[in-house]
């Protein structure tokens, strides 16, 4: 939630209050550029002691609720038939309204079980984006995915508020191309993570329903960040101003077929689960539920999450909850664009995204700009963030690199977790590193595991420049932070 001052500022206003904390350490420049050259370039292997502000992802790092962590304590850990799971099923219907369930350890773990069901040697999987786990999955399943998104989605400077849409021409050619029977479903990421946590609209869900119930595909959501997109379409799409996003979510769940989620986002929880009413579309994946995750009335999760589930579910759909990250991102973003600081926009539902080609301009995207941007920010800031460029690009069939499309660096925003002075202290040090931002250079690998290699990847960089930046850095603020 927002409020307006009475000097006309609009700040985010907490809804809550904070009674349990956790310390965190503030180390010196020096310390931090040894902390990143040991971690070889990679803001994922930073250790958390050596963070003052952790940005790498709003997964499982969000505050949970004093009644998130009441329920914990009434986890029914029954091998099968634990009436845990049958609270999650409440909530699934409650919310959603759809009526199977199939909870998995995590999103990916969704995944990796809608490939194995769906898609096929040779299929295509349209989407309005990726996701690196996402396509990750469908690629090893044989899949190709074609992401099919408007004009408007790769413009880190637009106004456009729903840059999640589908291109509903595009989606009709590809559909054409590949023969209805080869496209194995059709999937839309809600507040499409990789381009900047942009939402997409109502109208254009139901819009790509139209083109492809009657070719007989079905759609699939990506729920996991859908209190966000709900509360976008609440703010953003005409008609919706009054609706309350519990009923946005249930009219989402009513277009899709099925939705499948990481809970570790708008549930604030750390599970995942596939939901859907078509009975068909559960029964093709039940069977895989204990292969791969575990009996069905658990699929992974722990019984206390599942119950923290089952409120968090029920939670998200409060307006002070639903958009209590995405107004804290639209005050950082605005901090930042005061600075000058090229940043995407609008403001989106995860993050806010840095422009990493045009804020250092001078580094080629052969050398990574977004990987060498993110370790620089470390470096003047101790604050994690997260690589979203080239380098979360895995290399082609003939061992090429793939230029991303974009190069950001992701500054994550977990739910109820910073305070106003955390993303005033990120927008000074930010401001300082623009102004130095001619100290950095670009990167290079050393290390390169074949799959998603961001997560482990060695990098080192192209000249010392993180020592010179540590240097300056140091030069300005002194020794000690
Ligand atoms: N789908 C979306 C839209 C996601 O953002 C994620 C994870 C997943 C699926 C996979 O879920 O992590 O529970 O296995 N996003 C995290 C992030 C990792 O940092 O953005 P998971």
């Amino acid at each position: 939630m927002s409020i307006r001052l009475s000097n006309g500022t609009e700040i985010p206003i907490e809804m809550h209050k904070v009674r349990i904390v956790q310390k965190v350490r503030l180390a010196p420049a020096r310390e931090r550029l040894k902390a990143i050259e040991e971690a070889g370039y990679n803001t994922f292997l930073l250790r958390s002691r050596d963070l003052f502000l952790d940005m790498l992802t709003d997964s499982g790092t969000n505050a949970m609720s004093d009644n998130q962590l009441a329920a914990m304590m009434q986890s029914d850990d029954a091998y099968a038939g634990s009436e845990s799971f049958y609270r999650l099923l409440d909530a699934v219907g409650e919310i959603f309204g759809y009526q199977y369930l199939l909870p998995a350890h995590q999103g990916r773990a969704a995944e990796h079980l809608l490939a194995k069901a769906f898609v096929k040697p040779g299929q295509v999987v349209p989407m309005n984006y990726h996701f690196t786990t996402t396509k990750a999955h469908f690629d090893l399943a044989g899949g190709k995915v074609l992401e099919l998104y408007g004009p408007e989605a790769l413009n880190t400077e637009s106004t456009c508020p729903f840059k999640g849409n589908m291109d509903l021409g595009r989606l009709r050619d590809a559909i054409a191309k590949a023969g209805p029977a080869n496209v194995s479903f059709v999937r839309m990421e809600a507040t499409t993570n990789l381009i900047g946590g942009q939402p997409f609209s109502l109208e254009n869900l139901r819009q790509v329903k139209a083109l492809i119930e009657p070719l007989g595909i079905f759609l699939v959501v990506d729920a996991s960040l859908i209190s966000e997109n709900a509360y976008f379409i609440r703010q953003r799409e005409p008609g919706y101003e009054n609706t309350s996003i519990r009923d946005i979510i249930r009219e989402i769940m009513s277009v899709a077929d099925l939705c499948y989620l990481s809970g570790r986002k708008s549930c604030a929880v750390r599970g995942g689960m596939i939901a859907t009413n078509r009975k068909d579309l559960y029964e093709a994946i039940r069977p895989w539920l204990p292969v791969y995750e575990g009996f069905f009335t658990y699929g992974g999760m722990s019984s206390k999450e599942i119950e923290a589930m089952a409120v968090g579910m029920r939670e998200m759909t409060e307006l002070e909850v639903a958009g209590s990250s995405a107004d804290a991102i639209k005050y950082f973003l605005s901090l930042l664009q005061e600075k000058g600081i090229p940043v995407v926009t609008p403001a989106g539902g995860l993050a806010c995204h840095i422009d990493a080609m045009r804020f250092i301009d001078h580094v080629p995207q052969s050398e990574y700009p977004a990987g060498a941007l993110a370790a620089a920010v470390y470096i003047a800031s101790g604050i994690r963030g997260m690589e979203r460029g080239s380098v979360s690009m895995d290399r082609d069939a003939e061992g090429n690199d793939v230029p991303s499309d974009l190069e950001l660096v992701r500054l994550a925003v977990p739910r109820r977790v910073f305070t106003m002075s955390h993303y005033q202290y990120a927008a000074d040090r930010l401001e300082w590193l623009y102004a130095h931002r001619r100290l950095i250079g670009g990167l290079e690998f050393r290390e390169e595991p074949p799959v998603l290699r961001f997560f482990a990847g060695l990098l080192k960089p192209k000249g010392d420049w993180g020592a010179a930046l540590a240097q300056a850095f140091e030069d300005d603020f002194g020794p000690s932070c």
